[in-house]
């Protein structure tokens, strides 16, 4: 049998990443929808991004893409992925973007000097910290870099589709590479500690596993627990955005301000503390 091949020379590492971005994320949501939550939440047009645990700051790519007024800044403490950025994604950029978005290898854990209108962390990132402390120091870290009336979004996820043991795997087209399977593995859930293990694997078409091109050792903290953090870090109000549902009791995809939640087995949200 003849097999498909890669029309892309990749590195190993630089493979992870590409895979990785066309697998999980979609940039171009988060940018739609957050200024959107911004705008009813504060009256105010965002116009100032960090994007932290930036990875390759697909995030950081589209807001600057959207408006000529937009600037962003990505926060990663590996300089791995923001390599990948430079090696791939600058060039994608006009002259004019690529000056309105820059990166600092950075803990997010201790504040910018820089004041921003949004904080975003996206795919549940902040899980990876475990301690109420340590969460707490993030929280206040990135409320002073915030402007007054700033807002810091959470992506959140949780229900116990989040604890179960399990897989979940589909295909996907990645150009130049062709079909790939992607697999999202879920360890046993430690109900004492709230910690769980995750990781992707991917089957590239020559039958090839790349097992565990990404390892997640999170904590998952509830919302309640999260809006009680962000007002003892000083944000002044805080918002749950979460996904509406139709008569039948199905998710519709919009994420609407909710102050009380149906149960879901699996669930995201996204939480926003305004500064
Ligand atoms: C799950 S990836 C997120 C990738 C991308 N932002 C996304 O939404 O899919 C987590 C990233 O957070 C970075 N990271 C972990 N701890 C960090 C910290 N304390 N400060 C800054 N970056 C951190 C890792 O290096 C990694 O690139």
């Amino acid at each position: 049998m003849a097999r498909t091949k890669a029309k892309l020379a990749l590195s190993p590492t630089d493979l992870k990443y590409y895979l990785y971005e066309r697998a999980v994320q979609c940039p171009e949501w988060h940018v739609k929808h957050f200024p959107r939550f911004y705008l009813w939440m504060t009256k105010k047009k965002a116009k100032s991004l960090r994007e932290d645990f930036c990875g390759t700051s697909r995030i950081s790519m589209e807001w600057v893409r959207s408006a000529k007024d937009r600037t962003a800044l990505g926060l990663d403490l590996d300089p791995e992925p923001i390599g990948y950025y430079e090696r791939f994604h600058r060039s994608e950029l006009k002259a004019d973007e690529q000056t309105r978005l820059r990166h600092e290898l950075k803990n997010v854990l201790e504040p910018t000097r820089e004041k921003f209108d949004l904080i975003a962390a996206c795919n549940f990132s902040f899980f990876i910290f475990k301690e109420r402390e340590t969460l707490l120091k993030y929280f206040k870290a990135a409320r002073m870099s915030l402007k007054p009336g700033g807002a810091l979004f959470l992506e959140m996820a949780g229900g116990e589709g989040m604890q179960e043991s399990m897989e979940e795997k589909r295909m996907f087209t990645a150009p130049g590479i062709g079909r790939v399977k992607y697999v999202w593995e879920q360890d046993d859930f430690d109900a004492l500690q709230a910690i769980n293990d995750y990781a992707i694997h991917f089957q590239l078409p020559n039958k090839r596993w790349i097992k565990n091109a990404f390892e997640y050792h999170w904590r998952l903290w509830g919302i309640r627990e999260i809006r009680e953090l962000l007002a003892e870090a000083g944000f002044s109000k805080s918002h749950v955005f979460w996904e509406d549902s139709d008569r039948q009791g199905n998710g519709t995809g919009e994420y609407v301000p909710m102050e009380e939640g149906d149960p879901s087995h699996a669930w995201i949200a996204y939480v926003a503390g305004i500064r």
